[in-house]
């Protein structure tokens, strides 16, 4: 089961929960943590981990505080954008790693593009969650320090583009005409994973 919150000013963070185990993760603590406090105690859930889908702010702000409030969930995050957290984390993953909470499989994509380390999480194979890789009709931008547009496309042909199409996008922030879709229908209209060529990706506005 996945919570999507909206949190802070249009970010996303996620609550993805096995229901029957009580067990939880969560997804890009950035803003309000007690709206993810709220879920785990009104849903009587343990937290084990706090997943950070990249090192940006928004993303990763209340992490800390989170922590201190759960001291024994781990901080999950790649080796590149671990780095650059202003904590240490836990469990460092790479691509294709997995990580069970309660009887959820979750698995890691390393998703360069956005950030030197950026990640996406695979949920039992139903749901993606995408941090800034790619939201719903866009991708994440490329243009800040430790992006890369040439690495944003290789990663949305060869890591995105290939998952089944039945898969819902959960996206890190809440930038499109709705808050999620199926994969399938972004790999139709979303104009980023519609582009065949490096060429064709470097002119989309
Ligand atoms: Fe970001």
């Amino acid at each position: 089961m996945i919570e999507q919150l909206r949190v802070g000013f249009d970010n996303f963070s996620y609550v993805i929960y096995c229901l029957t185990q009580k067990k939880a993760a969560v997804v890009d603590p950035g803003f309000d943590v007690g709206k993810i406090l709220y879920v785990l105690q009104s849903k009587n859930l343990e937290l084990l981990s706090i997943i950070l889908t990249h090192y940006h702010s928004d993303h990763t702000a209340e992490t800390e505080h989170l922590k201190k409030m759960v001291p024994s969930a781990l901080i999950v995050a790649s080796e590149e954008d671990g780095r650059r957290l202003p904590v240490q984390p836990d469990i460092v993953v790479s691509d294709g790693d997995k990580l069970n909470v309660g009887s959820l499989v979750l698995s890691f994509l390393l998703t360069p593009g956005h950030t030197p380390g950026g990640i996406c999480i695979l949920v039992d194979q139903e749901a993606l969650v995408t941090g800034d890789t790619l939201f719903i009709g866009d991708c994440g931008r490329t243009d800040l320090p430790g992006g890369n547009l040439e690495t944003m496309f290789q990663t949305l042909q060869q890591k995105i583009l290939p998952l089944p199409d039945d898969l819902i996008v959960y996206p890190g922030h809440d930038y499109g005409d709705k808050p999620f879709d199926s994969l399938g229908n972004q790999k139709r209209t979303n104009k980023t994973l519609r582009a065949k060529t490096l060429g064709d990706f470097s002119l989309i506005p």
